[in-house]
């Protein structure tokens, strides 16, 4: 049973394989958070834990019974203005300008499964052991209903959060705040871990100790952003990838959030994760209702990659589109890299050739396919092939590539506009820009108001045609531009700052419809590479872009920053040209091969360019890795030396099959060292009592042995064959195969 309820005592238990989360009706009919852990013994009431203890100079209410100070209460979902002064969970305007509402318990509704929100992207189960509580809360003053909607997923020992308010009275209400979920941690000792950066520098994990007062990440770029992703790690600071507590929380939602911890007085800590109050206000009038998007709560006490590991089993089970979670995903070549706007047909063709000869399955043509777009100041909007550039048209392209046993796949940037296009001269009010102001472009180009029903229905024609018609089986669905000068010409003024999240319904929309209308359609994501690289997007497109940066050694961090929060089958992993574009570093095309290959496999370089050797290499690696492709894609990671710690030279990861008869780790280095200390590689998850080869190795060696001994790796330097040996950004792959 995954919620068990003490019907005298009104205590809530939500209970996983290994977690408990645990709260309770106070006297006053308000909910105090008890519990959220490793998995404790459910009982009839927690007096222990919710003892309260009177301190001076503090605001209280009392009952016959007891006396409540709400400062010092750990709350479920805290509200604004009675005497909790750390930053509420809501906050709700009334006509007469009053903040102040209080919310009371009513009754709760327990469900099997989990239903599908209808306008936000959301966890589901069908599955009888996953189980829904709702909560109903009400302010009979002003007639405002609360629920708050749990489901837990016993297995991945996950709980999703989310608030629906509805609007029951007479008058106007405004949402002035609406997180997703609170949690209050009777102590702050913990690590608060991020995952920062910028563009081609995405998720770099930072770790800051939490202190006294309010820390926090956030968004206020439209989009979940480069620079800050909404998924946070809460450690103790002993806490190892293999050992000790953590929690996890994450946001199914692509739009402005915000994660923040607020240590108190009294050293609590509480974990707010929503939408950013800031820049969002939502008119809630009477008889309507508000649902925030769903948070994804977990913890275990088994370090981070136990954590990783189950949140990628629930985001493949729970989140990301079932049609395409579960499935191998092809190995593309794009055209970006190799060709930037200058193609033709024949050029794109040399390529296919080059790709289906190679063994790539899937061609992707990149920007530059549709109206007149030479470079990036026009065309956005005018989703028409540019007859210039293929006279015969996309269908005939695409023809072609599918003759040659390849699929094809297209790119778009659905939500953008150039001045230069003819939708903007048809329709400059769809245009996101502020009256009277000359609105800022970003990379040439502005963004649509997708708020608006008429432009999602108008870019949804659009790109039906152009699925139809060339027999799309992919779309890169890219953004390369954050918004700025918000404001909608269709919202009226009091609804303005409603837009940031209405825009983002109208992005889920049109994905929504997309993928109804062609639910074979395979959708990667991208944002200038990883600038929307969230949960939100994660259910529509089950892979993304995962960084412009396609060199092999930022690469390293960026996939090892992303592992954290997400699975590998979610990141597109290239092999591209060197000198690298962005960083105009050389790396061997083993090295490129070896990092690209903990993801969803991709070659993005002028491939009929290559020497003989490198062909012959590509060759390879795609034949390995399809042997490999279902361990590459959804084995359990491991991650075993962070390039985040030490001195970042060498970085080590492990992917294990789930019948743990396979395994590979790979160990990246960036510099080298002369006469280096002894080298051993300590596999993970293995076996301990299989038998198992490494590469073509003639011994065998027990699990336990490749765990607790460790692996012990040759390091003498072949100057002739450097980059089998152990020099400079060099990689090394160890495939553990078990033997009878
Ligand atoms: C940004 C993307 O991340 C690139 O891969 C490429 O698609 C360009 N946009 C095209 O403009």
């Amino acid at each position: 049973m995954a919620v068990i309820i003490s019907q005298d005592e009104k205590v809530f238990h939500l209970q996983t394989d290994e977690v408990s989360y645990v709260f309770q009706v106070m006297e006053n009919g308000e909910l105090e958070q008890i519990y959220f852990g490793k998995r404790v013994h459910s009982k009839e009431a927690y007096r222990n834990l919710t003892t309260k203890e009177r301190r001076e100079a503090m605001v209280a209410w009392r009952t016959d019974r007891d006396y409540f100070q709400p400062d010092n209460i750990k709350q479920e979902y805290s509200s604004f203005g009675k005497g909790d002064f750390r930053e509420p969970a809501y906050q709700v305007e009334q006509e007469n300008g009053s903040r102040i509402t209080e919310l009371k318990y009513q009754s709760y509704r327990l469900a099997k499964g989990k239903k599908r929100l209808s306008e936000l992207p959301s966890a589901f189960a069908e599955n009888d052991d996953v189980e829904t509580l709702e909560i109903t809360l009400l302010d009979k003053l002003i007639g405002l209903q609360v629920v708050l909607k749990y489901s837990v997923f016993p297995h991945q020992n996950v709980i999703v959060r989310s608030t629906e308010f509805s609007n029951q009275g007479d008058e106007k209400l405004n949402i002035l705040r609406a997180l997703s979920s609170q949690i209050d941690l009777p102590d702050s000792n913990y690590d608060f871990i991020s995952f920062a950066g910028s563009w081609a520098r995405e998720r770099h994990e930072v770790i800051r100790r939490i202190k006294s007062g309010i820390q926090s990440i956030s968004s206020l770029r439209t989009a979940s952003s480069h620079q800050q992703n909404p998924f946070i790690l809460l450690a103790r600071p002993e806490t190892t990838e293999d050992d000790g507590d953590v929690f996890a929380f994450n946001l199914i939602y692509s739009g402005n959030f915000l994660d923040q911890v607020e240590v108190s007085q009294y050293d609590t800590s509480r974990v707010l994760v929503g939408i950013n109050p800031e820049e969002f206000s939502w008119h809630l009038d009477p008889s309507t209702s508000f649902q925030t998007p769903e948070a994804v709560l977990s913890f275990s006490d088994h370090g981070k990659n136990k954590i990783s590991q189950q949140l990628a089993d629930f985001y493949q089970n729970h989140l990301i589109n079932q049609r395409f979670a579960k499935q191998q995903r092809p190995v593309l070549v794009n055209n970006w890299e190799a060709t930037y706007f200058d193609f033709d047909e024949k050029k794109l063709l040399a390529i296919a050739e080059k790709a289906a000869e190679l063994g790539i399955e899937l061609f992707v043509l990149d920007d530059g396919w549709f109206g007149h777009r030479d470079d990036d100041t026009t065309s956005l909007g005018d989703w028409f092939v540019d007859k210039n550039k293929l006279p015969d048209g996309l269908s005939h392209l695409s023809e072609k590539v599918h003759d040659l046993g390849l699929k094809f796949g297209l790119w778009f940037e659905p939500e953008m506009v150039s001045f230069d296009s003819d939708l903007y001269r048809n329709h400059p009010d769809w245009m996101i820009s502020a009256p009277k102001r000359i609105p800022t472009p970003g990379r040439n180009q502005f963004v649509l108001d997708f708020s608006r029903d008429d432009v999602v229905e108008y870019i949804f024609a659009l790109m039906s045609d152009r699925i139809k018609e060339s027999k799309l089986d992919y779309i890169k669905w890219d953004m390369n531009r954050y918004i700025t000068d918000a404001f909608s010409n269709q919202l009226p003024d009091s609804d303005q700052k409603e837009l940031a999240h209405r825009y983002i319904l109208g992005v889920y929309k049109l994905y929504q419809r997309l993928i109804d209308a062609f639910p074979n359609v395979l959708f990667e994501s991208c944002a200038s590479g990883g600038g929307r690289f969230d949960l939100g997007l994660m259910y529509y497109a089950p892979q993304a872009w995962t960084s412009d940066d396609t060199d092999a050694l930022e690469r390293i961090y960026i996939q090892f920053g992303t592992s954290y929060g997400y699975p590998l089958s979610t990141m597109g992993a290239h092999v591209s040209a060197v000198p690298n574009y962005q960083t105009g570093r050389l790396t061997s095309f083993k090295t490129r091969g070896d990092v690209a290959f903990f993801g969803d496999l991709g070659y993005e370089l002028d491939i009929t360019q290559l020497s003989d050797k490198e062909q012959l290499q590509m060759k390879d690696q795609i034949t390995f890795y399809k042997k490999n492709r279902e361990l590459f894609q959804f084995g359990k990671f491991y991650r075993i030396e962070s390039p985040f710690s030490g001195d970042g030279n060498v970085a080590i990861w492990e992917v294990v099959s789930k019948d743990q008869k396979q395994a590979i780790a790979a160990r990246y280095q960036i510099l080298n060292k002369p006469n280096p200390a002894y080298l051993r590689i300590y596999f993970k998850g293995l076996n301990p009592n299989l038998k198992y080869r490494i590469n073509d190795s003639e011994e065998i060696f027990y699990g336990d042995e490749l765990m607790n001994a460790g692996y012990f790796v040759h390091q003498i330097l072949n100057i002739n064959n450097p980059i089998s040996g152990s020099a400079d950004f060099s990689s090394r792959l160890f495939v553990a195969q078990a033997v009878e």
